[in-house]
């Protein structure tokens, strides 16, 4: 893993919804290291522990990188308050990002809400092979459907009151779907049902898992989950096995 700590100028700053915001920065070395579904360990002032937010765009010509974030506490109501010009102390690129494989197969990317941004750079290799399927709580909460129309994918929406697209689960969507492999991020309960239908229809699955991180880099055991290979069961680190993982490999709690 070749990973660095770097201080990011943010040339960008957008208000995607009430609590979503877009930050770019100009992040040399580490953009041109940096992989889809990877994530960045973002220092925030006053905080001990970095913020983990996935990588949502790179520019690797232009040496810039993206992130997509919801506010949900203090840092990132922190992150949400940069302005263009400041400076963020980011450790990028971290983890295990999505392994492509071959981009002309018929590709499903399946995201709930905030779990949307990591797909987005992976669906842009796949350009109008793949099918996004987005889930949101409602219209005023859809982020970054023109970003994937942009790449070339389909995009179809579910919301849970029914104001735009499916009425109904984002999973229900796969339903009707001819595809050869699928992508997916986001809650628990979405990830468990996209796995269902993986193997329901014997395609290989890879899942992006959320866990509390302390040092990101698997070096203090914080983001430990069981994983099995080969018959066996052992312990890996969220941060450094993954975040992303074939879905075979992950053993849910409870
Ligand atoms: C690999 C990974 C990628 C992520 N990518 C994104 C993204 O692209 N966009 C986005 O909006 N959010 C993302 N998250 C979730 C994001 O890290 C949390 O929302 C954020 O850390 C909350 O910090 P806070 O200070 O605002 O909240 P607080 O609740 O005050 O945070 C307290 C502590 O808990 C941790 N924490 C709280 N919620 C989470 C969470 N859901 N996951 C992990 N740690 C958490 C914080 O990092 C912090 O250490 C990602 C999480 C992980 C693990
Ligand atoms: S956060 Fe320290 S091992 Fe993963």
């Amino acid at each position: 893993m070749k990973y660095d700590v770097m201080l990011c100028k943010i040339i960008s700053k957008r208000q995607l919804t009430a609590d979503v915001f877009d930050l770019t920065v100009e992040a040399g070395e580490l953009a041109k290291a940096a992989h889809p579904g990877q994530f960045a360990h973002i220092y925030v002032p006053g905080k001990t522990l970095r913020r983990p937010i996935s990588i949502c765009g790179i520019d690797r010509a232009a040496q810039t990188l993206r992130f997509v974030f919801q506010i949900r506490g203090e840092g990132t109501a922190w992150l949400a308050d940069v302005r263009p010009g400041d400076a963020l102390d980011i450790l990028a690129p971290l983890g295990n990002g999505y392994s492509l494989g071959n981009t002309r197969q018929k590709a499903v990317f399946v995201g709930g809400g905030i779990g949307m941004p990591p797909l987005l750079e992976a669906a842009k290799a796949f350009g109008e092979n793949a099918m996004i399927l987005a889930g949101f709580r409602n219209e005023e909460s859809i982020i970054l459907k023109e970003d994937f129309e942009k790449n070339g994918n389909r995009v179809l929406i579910a919301t849970d009151d029914g104001s735009f697209g499916h009425h109904g689960l984002v999973t229900d969507l796969l339903d009707n779907l001819d595809f050869d492999v699928i992508f997916a991020c986001g809650s628990t309960p979405m990830l468990k049902s996209v796995c269902n239908a993986a193997a329901a229809r014997g395609v290989p699955c890879q899942i992006s898992l959320e866990e509390r991180m302390a040092c990101g880099i698997g070096a203090c055991l914080g983001c430990a989950c069981r994983l099995k290979k080969d018959g066996r069961e052992f312990y890996g680190h969220v941060c450094k096995d993954g975040p992303v993982f074939d879905y075979e490999t992950v053993m849910w709690e409870g």
